[in-house]
């Protein structure tokens, strides 16, 4: 066979997966400045299986590299890992291109179908867990995911080979422009971008991850296929490694300091505190403005260092709102294991440090002690708070590691 569009995998298993780097914000809410992949697989057995489709958007993309890696055999079956509709999106075009072909699936992959496609099948073929899929010299073995990324999200393992298609469970953001293997890209620059998809898709799931993960732990797993990023066939380890820091809450030193400042003056504060979390030992500070950087990557430095310090301007008697969607996405997401610090200003009646302290509360991150409420621009005095808050913040964080 010769392969333009599609590339081989095995003699038996080809990518034909596609980009998107049109799509401006994943989920219309999550930048996408490196593009995403939707990956696919196709098995080219006695049988031939699809694994997954793409999102409507790169469906005539798809569907010719679809067609170049059948090479005018029939599609036999349509495995559904997940209805996402990155994933779902070419469904009903697949069923009417090749007739014959029977969905594979879960309970609640049906209903799915039935809700986001009107699609009901006689001919669905309904798997639970350890069912298997006889395709030839290929077998593949179903296990659920649940909630890795939505209810019906299950797995497959090719046993013989020991492929695991993965469906969104060790996704990366990032198009795949031109590597697609763990061994042909650069993983620095890959690897800020698989952080990010985990804390920003994934992260809110991570005890459900974790229970995946021990499942998967149990399988002898040589590639990973996944649905978007890389594949890793090199070292898999690598990125079940991350997935498991990232889901057991692991952290790096560090200190991320998010300010909302309107004028300058919670800003000076913030700057204060991360020069002296700096004089204090600190190697890695990133500091932030709330109102310049999106959610996205506030959550992914976030969740990978192990310092929070957050401040903010009162505004409507209460924190910045932009500061407040920070402080709801955190909660949200069920982000785990930080030390936290918080520090403010206000104009007259206040109210930012007291929702900051709330939130601290119901975060239930330790707590640096020392705080500081400027009253309009900060004193002498609220600086030398803001300078004891780097000190307690370093000294706690050093003594965790001690
Ligand atoms: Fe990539 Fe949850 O879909």
């Amino acid at each position: 066979m010769s392969n333009i569009l599609s590339v081989p995998i095995t003699d038996k298993l080809t990518y034909i997966g596609v980009n998107d780097r049109t799509t401006q914000l994943f989920e219309n809410m999550w930048p996408l400045e490196n593009g995403v992949s939707y990956n696919s697989y196709l098995i080219t057995d006695e049988k031939t299986a699809l694994l997954d489709t793409v999102k409507v958007n790169r469906m005539d993309v798809f569907l010719e590299k679809l067609d170049e890696a059948l090479e005018g055999r029939n599609l036999d079956y349509l495995v559904i890992q997940h209805m996402e509709p990155d994933h779902s999106g070419a469904i009903e075009t697949v069923m009417e291109l090749y007739p014959n072909v029977k969905l594979v699936g879960n309970k609640k992959t049906r209903e799915f179908l039935k809700n986001y496609y009107d699609i009901e099948e006689e001919s669905f073929i309904e798997v639970v867990e350890g069912d298997k899929l006889e395709l030839g010299e290929t077998n593949l073995t179903f296990y659920m995911t649940p909630m890795v990324h939505w209810p019906e999200s299950m797995v497959s393992f090719d046993e013989k080979n020991g492929i695991l298609y993965s469906q969104d469970i060790f996704g990366s953001f990032g198009a795949l422009g031109g590597p697609i293997f763990d061994d042909e890209i650069n993983w620095d620059l890959y690897l800020p971008e698989t952080i990010r998809y985990y804390t920003n898709i994934v992260g809110k799931y991570s005890k459900q991850v974790q229970i995946a993960m021990k499942k998967l732990g149990a399988l002898d797993i040589k590639m990973v296929c996944a649905v978007h990023g890389p594949i890793w066939r090199d070292n898999p380890g690598r990125i079940i490694d991350l997935y498991a820091k990232l889901a057991n809450y692991e952290t790096e030193e560090g200190v991320v300091v998010v300010y909302g400042s309107m004028y300058g003056n919670t800003e000076k504060m913030a700057e204060t505190i991360a020069r002296s979390l700096s004089a204090n030992g600190i190697k890695n500070i990133k500091l932030y403005d709330v109102s310049k950087t999106h959610l996205s990557y506030l959550l992914s430095d976030l969740w990978r260092y192990d310092g929070i310090v957050l401040g903010s301007c009162t505004y409507n008697n209460g924190v910045f709102p932009l500061m407040q969607n920070l402080l709801q996405t955190l909660l949200k997401q069920k982000m785990s294991n930080h030390t936290l610090a918080v520090f403010g200003s206000y104009g007259w009646g206040g109210g930012s440090v007291r929702d900051l302290m709330k939130f601290a509360e119901e975060s239930k991150y330790d707590l640096v002690e020392t705080t500081a409420d400027a009253k309009g621009s900060a004193t002498k005095e609220d600086l030398e708070l803001c300078k004891q808050i780097g000190k307690e913040m370093a000294d706690i964080l050093k003594a965790k590691r001690a």
